[in-house]
């Protein structure tokens, strides 16, 4: 379920279930976007204070925060995207799936015409996700910045 208004309790859960451990955060930073691997201290605050053009939800999941998705356009090449992260010790649960599905049912009713999501080549785990949510990858895209970010989108409505 995704919750758009989060209290103090509920960051502080995302804090405590998905950042506390140095293997939390290697999880985390597994698959970089161009070698940024952001740590505990600037994630949260990062995450608390988005971008204006940034929308955020937390993920909860069996009455716990699980992880995040966010939406909107940070990186000038990269409009329309969606970021998503589930903490370690939840993951494989289906709760990224269910989360992304979630989303692409609340965008289904917007006027928006697609949306995007970037990942490292080898990010398995996040490939699966949007494919099972019926997102293509677009084979002819290069990133700028990285050279094994690959892009897939989804066509709404
Ligand atoms: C990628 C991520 C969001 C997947 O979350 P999740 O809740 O574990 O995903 P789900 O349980 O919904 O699994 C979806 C599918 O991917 C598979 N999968 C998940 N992680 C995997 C991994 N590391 N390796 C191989 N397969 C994996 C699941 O088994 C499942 O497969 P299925 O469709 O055959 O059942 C999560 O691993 C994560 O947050 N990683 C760190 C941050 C990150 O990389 N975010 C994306 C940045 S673009």
């Amino acid at each position: 379920m995704l919750i758009s208004n989060p209290t103090n309790e509920q960051w502080e859960q995302l804090s405590t279930n998905c950042f506390a451990t140095p293997e939390d955060m290697e999880y985390i930073n597994a698959f970089p976007y161009n070698n940024i691997r952001p740590e505990r201290e600037q994630l949260l605050p990062f995450l608390q204070r988005p971008p204006a053009n940034i929308t955020l939800w937390l993920i909860k999941e069996e009455g716990q925060i699980v992880g995040f998705l966010n939406f909107g356009h940070i990186i000038p090449w990269q409009p329309d995207a969606f970021g998503l992260l589930i903490g370690r010790k939840f993951s494989k649960k289906g709760y990224a799936k269910k989360a992304l599905r979630e989303f692409i049912a609340e965008k289904n009713t917007s006027n928006l015409q697609s949306i995007h999501g970037y990942c490292h080549r080898d990010n398995i785990g996040m490939i699966r996700v949007m494919q099972f949510l019926g997102f293509i990858q677009e084979m002819d895209y290069r990133d700028p910045e990285d050279a094994n970010t690959i892009k897939f989108t989804l066509v709404l409505h």
